[in-house]
């Protein structure tokens, strides 16, 4: 990061504006090429249309519009799984941001917890990254993530295999970091 981008000049990332509401059909352009951005397809599998249009639908994934800024417009999306799960395991199965480096990132994490927890009732939130996304996994770490383990090359990509990370947040890690004033109020 050059002296011009400092955090001096940059906006204030802790103070970031954002809300989640359900992602519409007529939404589903703006995620897709997000998907299909290449900044981001390093990062992600991407879906189908209709993958997306079927998460929309279905009870058990929350599809999510992330909305920040100002003016509330559309920042990115995210998508979470296991909504209805016995076990109250939630998986934050996707998360994309358009304008990276502001803060909408960290928190769109934030109010995905504060829905997978105080909304949903998860006892535990996880979630996988490719091992050489350092930008994600540091804000994952830096949220409160466990590390559980890595599952060696278990992608498929061109010239080679990708290994994943899994991290989790349980339950009383949510309550303890909200104690602390680190999570958003219930
Ligand atoms: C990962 C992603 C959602 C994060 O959102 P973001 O708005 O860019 O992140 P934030 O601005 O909130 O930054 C959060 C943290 O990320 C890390 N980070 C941000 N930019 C970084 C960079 N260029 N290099 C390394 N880490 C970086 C920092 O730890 C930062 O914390 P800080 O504010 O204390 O410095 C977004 O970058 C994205 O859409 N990436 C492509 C898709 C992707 O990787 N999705 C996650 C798949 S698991």
């Amino acid at each position: 990061m050059t002296a011009a981008n400092s955090a001096a000049t940059r906006p204030d990332r802790t103070t970031a504006r954002v809300r989640l509401r359900p992602t519409m059909t007529s939404d589903l352009e703006f995620v897709l090429s997000l998907e299909q951005d290449q900044e981001n397809l390093a990062f992600i599998t991407p879906w189908e249309r209709t993958q997306h249009e079927a998460a929309i639908r279905f009870p058990d994934f929350r599809h999510f519009i992330i909305e920040g800024g100002q003016a509330l417009n559309a920042v990115g999306f995210l998508i979470l799984i296991g909504c209805r799960s016995q076990n109250q395991s939630l998986e934050l199965k996707r998360m994309v941001v358009q304008a990276k480096g502001s803060g909408f990132g960290r928190a769109a994490l934030r109010v995905a917890k504060k829905v997978a927890f105080d909304d949903l009732g998860a006892h535990r939130f996880w979630l996988d990254v490719k091992a050489r996304n350092s930008r994600a996994k540091a804000l994952y770490d830096s949220e409160g993530f466990v590390v559980e383990g890595e599952l060696r090359e278990a992608l498929k990509v061109e010239g080679g295999f990708e290994s994943l990370i899994v991290m989790s947040m349980l339950r009383p890690e949510f309550t303890g970091r909200r104690s602390l004033g680190l999570e958003v109020h219930a």
